[in-house]
């Protein structure tokens, strides 16, 4: 599905960033992950290679331009050519993040540094090495861009963000055969969610899947990996400028006490 095509994928290293990047070397793709943790890329690395797969992972911090610019120096010593974008790192401070008046300057910049500016940067740097044969970006937003989710002003910022960027990059530059398509998760059990959801004592596991999960579980890694890889593959060759909710239908459960 992904043969041969170099694929950048940020957040590689870890959550749903790590999972797709093993579906996509199993898929046949050359893996460029990026992640500003260096002990976990250095893992991922070794067991996607030990499992047959193809990959390069760097240690980078995306909203670093320095860092990125490093990263890209080194990819181009490996391919001149990039056919997939896969902007999947992102951060959520939770305790520190909250109504846009209690949230510090430095929260603020943090997050957008990294969720926002970070997108920018990889995306920026990669797309002159991507006109020449088209290809796949993919930007990843969350139920944090389509409906409102209090307490996280500067993640939900950022996100809303990734929604109007995808349309704005499927207009400007699908005349290159470049798609811009965001995956919008919600409830996908990593990390990230322990830090938004789990780690609040209010927080109600069992009333968050039996009223307002319509699935009823948790989703994982694997089902926004799978939709990622859709997207990267030329079996989405006429999908551009989507923003495909991948959140168990969490975002338009309109009577939650059923
Ligand atoms: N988990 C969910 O339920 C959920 C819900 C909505 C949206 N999302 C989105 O999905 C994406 C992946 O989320 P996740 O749950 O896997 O998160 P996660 O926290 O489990 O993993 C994020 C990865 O990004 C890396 N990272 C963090 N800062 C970085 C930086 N400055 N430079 C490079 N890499 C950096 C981390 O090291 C980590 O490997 C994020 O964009 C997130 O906003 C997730």
């Amino acid at each position: 599905m992904l043969k041969n095509k170099f694929a950048i994928i940020t957040g590689a290293a870890g959550g749903i960033g790590v999972v797709a990047a093993k579906r996509f070397a199993k898929e046949g793709a050359f893996v460029i992950g990026l992640d500003v943790n260096a002990a976990a890329c250095e893992k991922a690395g070794a067991e996607i290679e030990a499992a047959g797969g193809k990959c390069l992972y760097l240690q980078c911090d995306i909203s670093s331009e320095v860092s990125v610019d490093e990263a890209f120096a080194k990819i181009r010593e490996v391919t001149d050519r990039i056919d997939v974008v896969y902007n999947n790192a992102s951060v959520f401070l939770g305790g520190k993040d909250g109504p846009l008046g209690d949230v510090s300057s430095e929260v603020w910049h943090k997050v957008l540094g990294i969720n926002l500016t970070g997108t920018y940067l990889v995306t920026h740097r990669a797309l002159p090495m991507m006109k020449a044969n088209g290809g796949s970006v993919i930007l990843t937003a969350s139920s944090a861009g389509v409906s409102g989710i209090p307490a996280c002003a500067a993640y939900t910022a950022t996100k809303g963000a990734m929604v109007s960027l995808t349309r704005s990059m499927a207009v400007d530059y699908g005349k290159y055969n470049i798609r811009t398509n965001c995956i919008a998760p919600a409830a996908i059990l990593t990390d990230m969610v322990k830090e938004s959801n789990l780690n609040d004592p209010n927080f109600n596991e069992q009333k968050f899947l039996e009223m307002v999960t319509p699935l009823r579980r948790w989703g994982t890694p694997e089902d926004i990996a799978a939709i990622a890889c859709f997207l990267a593959s030329d079996e989405g060759s006429y999908v551009n400028g989507t923003i495909l909710r991948a959140d168990g239908g969490i975002t338009v459960n309109g009577d939650v006490n059923r």
